[in-house]
This record gives C-alpha cells, sequence and structure tokens, in this order.
C-alpha cells in the first residue's frame, strides 16, 4: 500500500475525504495514512484526523525562515516513511528544499483551473468575478506556484449560486471526490507522470514552489 503524508493548515474537510477513502472507498485497498501533518499546531484538522484513528505530527511554522523550517518538515516526514505528499489546504509555499526531498510525489488540490488562478482565495475569484464554472485541479507540485503537471480537472457548474458558501458547498463536494479518485488512479498506474515533473532537482524553474 502506497503510504500518505497528509499536509493541512486548517479545516481539513479534504484530509477527512481522504483518510474515509483509504478507510472504506476508493483508497482502501490502496493506500494508508501514514500521518497528517500540519504547520500550525492549533489547526482544528488535526484534531479531526486523530479522532479518525490517523497519527498526526506538527511544527509551527510562525517566525520560521522558509528553508529551515522545510529541512525540519523533511525530516519529521521522513520518519513516516511517505510513498506521497499530499497537501490539502497546506497553506504554505514549499521551498525547493522540500520539493527536492519528494520531487515527482507531492500532489496539491487547488479550487480553480491553476492555468487562470494560482494562490489563494480561489472561490472568492470564481465568485467575484461571477464565473459559470470552476475546474477544480489535481496537480504535482513542482518549483512553480501552482504550476506543477495537472494530473486530472473536474468542472463544477456555478450558475445560480448566490453566495460565496454555495459557491464553495458545490466546489468542496468536488474536490473531496476527485482527490481521492486521482491518487487512486495515480497509484494504480493509470496516471503518467511527466518525466519533466520528477527531473526537479537541476531544473531552472522559479526558486519558491506553491500551494
Ligand atoms: C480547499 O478548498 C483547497 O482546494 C484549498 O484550500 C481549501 C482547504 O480546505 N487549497 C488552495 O486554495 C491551495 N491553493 P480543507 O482544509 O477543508 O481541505
Amino acid at each position: 500500500k502506497a503510504r500518505l503524508a497528509i499536509l493541512l493548515s486548517g479545516r481539513g474537510s479534504n484530509m477527512v475525504a481522504l483518510v474515509q477513502a483509504v478507510q472504506g472507498g476508493v483508497l482502501q485497498e490502496l493506500a494508508e495514512v501514514a500521518v497528517v501533518f500540519s504547520n500550525k499546531p492549533d489547526a482544528p484538522g488535526l484534531e479531526t484526523a486523530a479522532a479518525l484513528g490517523c497519527a498526526t505530527a506538527s511544527l509551527g511554522s510562525q517566525g520560521r525562515k522558509r528553508q529551515e523550517f522545510d529541512a525540519d518538515v523533511v525530516e519529521v516526514l521522513n520518519r513516516y516513511r511517505p510513498d506521497y505528499i499530499v497537501l490539502a489546504g497546506y497553506m504554505r509555499i514549499l521551498s525547493p528544499t522540500f520539493i527536492r526531498a519528494f520531487a515527482g510525489r507531492i500532489l496539491n488540490i487547488h479550487p480553480a483551473d491553476t492555468h487562470q488562478h494560482q494562490g489563494l482565495h480561489a472561490y472568492e475569484w470564481a465568485f467575484d468575478n461571477q464565473l459559470p464554472e470552476t475546474k477544480i485541479t489535481v496537480h504535482l507540485v513542482d518549483e512553480g506556484l501552482d504550476t506543477g503537471p495537472v494530473l486530472a480537472q473536474q468542472p463544477v457548474d456555478l450558475r445560480g449560486a448566490a453566495t460565496l458558501q454555495e459557491v464553495e458547498r458545490r466546489g468542496l463536494a468536488v474536490e473531496h471526490q476527485l482527490y481521492a479518485a486521482t491518487l487512486a488512479g495515480l497509484i494504480q498506474g493509470k496516471l503518467t507522470v511527466p518525466d519533466a515533473a520528477l527531473a526537479a532537482p537541476d531544473s531552472p524553474t522559479t526558486p519558491e514552489a506553491g500551494l
């Protein structure tokens, strides 16, 4: 079974969906949760993960230099021998130190098409611009901000969504399905990982990588 390290900074609804998929859904025969990690020791998602029976770990990132903090995180995560690093609302830009430690094995989910929107507040962006749809994107993380190879996308119909809460509700329902399904496909070798994503160490890309 593939060992997952799930990283979060907040609520952790994607983490819950992944744990449920491991415990009785599409990931059941394929994966196990090695650890749920947070850069915020008081993230609500950590408590939820523990209640679901997951091992948890945290290291506070506040006031820490990015490279040094990430080196410490890599050390903690390596104790759990993860095959995949699964970012689930992990609101931190990842340094090359981190990316290179797990090159080609870091996944992220983003509430928009990463070709159109990067970084924070994607649902606000879709709502404010009254977009008729958003495209949930699961991608591999490389050294750019939301530039990594796309593994899967699924559109969400946003027509008639009158509030930001409704936009988020529709989007998250798709996120929760798509993330587990994409991981299952990856683990089963049904999705091919572009070679470029694995060649991270010497590739001349931007110095910081993202959420
Ligand atoms: C999710 O909507 C996720 O797609 C988004 O943060 C939320 C975390 O919610 N991630 C990003 O915007 C990354 N750029 P959760 O803690 O309930 O899973």
